[in-house]
């Protein structure tokens, strides 16, 4: 619906400028062009949209809103492209209501059936000029950091940040996937110097040891740090050893990084996740850089020998500006510095940098306050043009069933591995008891894809659905449900829809044109309505970063197919209504699949 709406935005104004020339002129000179203030309609009665410009033009005409209305109407009426896509209606105090004319739906229906990408254009579409290279949108996301535990937090972010990027990708953007990767701290020092200790050979041979539990060593040489001078002093030496690019040290970080790596590999790979790995330890050579960048900008102010930057706006409590730290006193850079030092690059033009135009970074809420500072320092300083979008999109926490911090009941810190399995064990639970109440009998490969495919789909799901900024609770019963805005309510919905699709297909070659799609009932009217709707959503979630957007349209899309399908014979009705029926259930189905897809979700045959 967002080509029409586009379509009746620019006819709207048109018509605007030709009842009231003079005003729309002075508008224009003045910068801020009449503007019809179109928008979906309220309710479902007044149409599809409304116009609500006319109001504010009262004043400066000296007119009633009513007869401005009028006139704008009035010169619509003379635009015979305007009269074959809308009728319009004057309401209340002005307002002008506009439904679309019955044969265009069915034609935008025709040509969604006709088109792969169900009308949804691509930003070159959009632009009309295929040759220029889309523009480079990067989405930092899932991050999590070398040995130390990856947690239900990076989860998130990792479920969040791909659906981000699946819109972004769809929309045509040129989409970098980057994964953070904290793989540059001083958890290293600690590290390296306990494992010297206790398993050497770890740290000269690949697989030497068995390291399945980088995390386990962490925690003992975190300990360690905590009460042992000895070892205190002996890590940071170590560390200073890493940072000044000692080969030794070096091989033993790669060979911790790797196998780090190769676990958090297990999990994108289960999740179906493409990430490219670019850690904190890259934009190790530009910290420098940005500290001098800083200095010569006159940003850069020595506080009890620390270098930091006072941030506008931003005070502690005793109402000082608070400082955003980028050396420490003891010369070491930290994680802000990082992040300026990867904004600098990202935004640089290739091919000393990204060339990106917009920036997302997907993180808990408990880091809005780190970014805020990182984008006010990296505007002050001269590296964001005008038109770049830096943008932090938070998420709240994840809580168990009693809306505390989500724990094992032997009160440990959740291992995504075992959620992840514990959701298809779940899921394949719940399958098999299906099966039986039906009597039906499956293979084991069918019931392990199945439950594969559910189990991860509804944690997904459950994480993408709720709005990210408020916390949210996690429950397996809930996101497993058959019913409810859930993953395999969905999942189910696209399976029941294909099939009927498909039972009725058999005369069918191809879709059907413009010209044999008849459309009479409340209820088919309802579901085409909804169906046009799929790109204005998919086009606002990658404008507000709110996959749950989609959601809520995926689920409500089911539930007005189903009242549809409830109450409108489909495979039993006369032709030509069967057959425009049928077109209905095919769009459904599509739209719901190609939807999930965007939320990383992929659909099953059966189930
Ligand atoms: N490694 C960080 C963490 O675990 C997340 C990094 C997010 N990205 C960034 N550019 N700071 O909290």
């Amino acid at each position: 619906m967002l080509r029409l709406a586009q379509i009746l935005d620019g006819q709207l104004r048109g018509a605007m400028a030709r009842a009231f020339p003079e005003a729309a002129a002075v508008a224009v000179a003045e910068g801020r062009p009449l503007d019809p203030q179109l928008a979906p309609a309220s309710k479902p009665e007044f149409g599809d949209f409304q116009a609500n410009g006319a109001l504010p033009l009262a004043k400066p005409l000296g007119q009633p809103p009513r007869q401005i209305a009028q006139a704008i109407v009035e010169q619509l009426a003379a635009d015979p492209a305007f009269a074959e896509l809308c009728l319009p209606v004057i309401a209340g105090p002005g307002f002008i209501n506009l439904t679309l004319r019955p044969e265009r739906m069915t034609a935008e229906v025709a040509a969604r059936l006709a088109d792969p990408r169900l009308g949804v254009p691509t930003v070159a579409d959009e632009r009309g000029e295929q040759e220029v290279p889309s523009p480079v949108v990067v989405v930092d996301f899932s991050s999590p950091n070398i040995a130390k535990e990856m947690h239900v937090g990076h989860l998130r972010s990792t479920i969040i940040g791909d659906c981000l990027a699946r819109v972004l990708e769809f929309r045509g953007h040129a989409v970098l996937r980057l994964n953070h990767v904290g793989d540059w701290g001083t958890q290293f020092g600690m590290l390296i110097t306990h494992l010297k200790q206790v398993a050497p050979a770890a740290l000269e041979t690949a697989d030497a040891v068995d390291l399945g539990d980088l995390v386990a060593f962490y925690r003992q040489a975190k300990a360690r740090f905590d009460d042992d001078e000895a070892f205190q002093t002996t890590s940071r030496e170590e560390v200073v050893k890493l940072q000044g690019g000692d080969p030794l040290s070096l091989r033993a970080w790669g060979l911790l990084c790797e196998q780090s790596r190769r676990e958090f590999q297990r999990l994108y790979d289960r999740l179906d996740i493409q990430l490219s790995e670019r850690g904190e330890s890259f934009y190790n050579p530009y910290l420098p850089g940005v500290v001098d960048d800083l200095k010569a900008a006159g940003l850069l102010v020595s506080d009890d020998g620390a270098g930091c930057v006072f941030l506008e706006g931003v005070s502690g409590k005793d109402g000082k500006p608070l400082p955003l730290i980028v050396q420490k006193s003891d010369g070491g850079f930290n994680y802000a510095t990082t992040d300026l030092a990867a904004i600098r690059y990202r935004l640089a033009a290739a091919p000393a940098g990204d060339g990106a135009n917009r920036v997302i970074y997907v993180t808990d809420a408990g880091q809005s306050a780190h970014f805020a500072g990182v984008f006010q320092v990296a505007r002050r300083a001269g590296w964001v043009a005008s038109q770049v979008r830096l943008e932090h999109v938070p998420f709240g926490l994840v809580q168990g069933d009693d809306g505390k911090k989500l724990k094992t009941r032997a009160g440990d810190t959740v291992r995504l591995k075992d959620l992840l399995d514990e959701a298809v064990e779940r899921a394949e639970a719940d399958l098999r008891r299906r099966l039986a109440e039906e009597g039906r009998s499956e293979d084991e490969a069918f019931i392990a894809h199945v439950a594969t495919t559910v189990g991860i789909a509804a944690v997904k799901y459950a994480d993408l659905s709720t709005n990210r900024i408020t916390n949210y609770q996690f429950s397996f019963d809930r996101m497993l449900a058959l019913s409810g805005n859930t993953a395999p309510y969905l999942l189910y919905a696209v399976v029941r829809i294909a099939g009927i699709a498909r039972k009725g297909a058999d005369a069918e070659a191809g879709p059907p044109p413009a010209a044999a799609l008849t459309y009479t009932e409340p209820q088919e009217w309802a579901l085409i309505r909804e169906l046009l709707k799929l790109d204005a959503v998919i086009a606002e979630v990658e404008e507000e970063l709110l996959p749950n957007r989609l959601c809520s349209y995926l689920f409500e899309l089911s539930q007005v197919f189903n009242r549809f399908y409830d109450q409108v014979p489909v495979l039993k009705a006369d032709e030509p209504a069967r057959s425009s029926r049928l077109a209905l259930c095919r769009l459904t189905a599509g739209t719901l699949k190609l939807g999930l897809g965007l939320l990383g979700i992929p659909t099953l045959e059966r189930m």
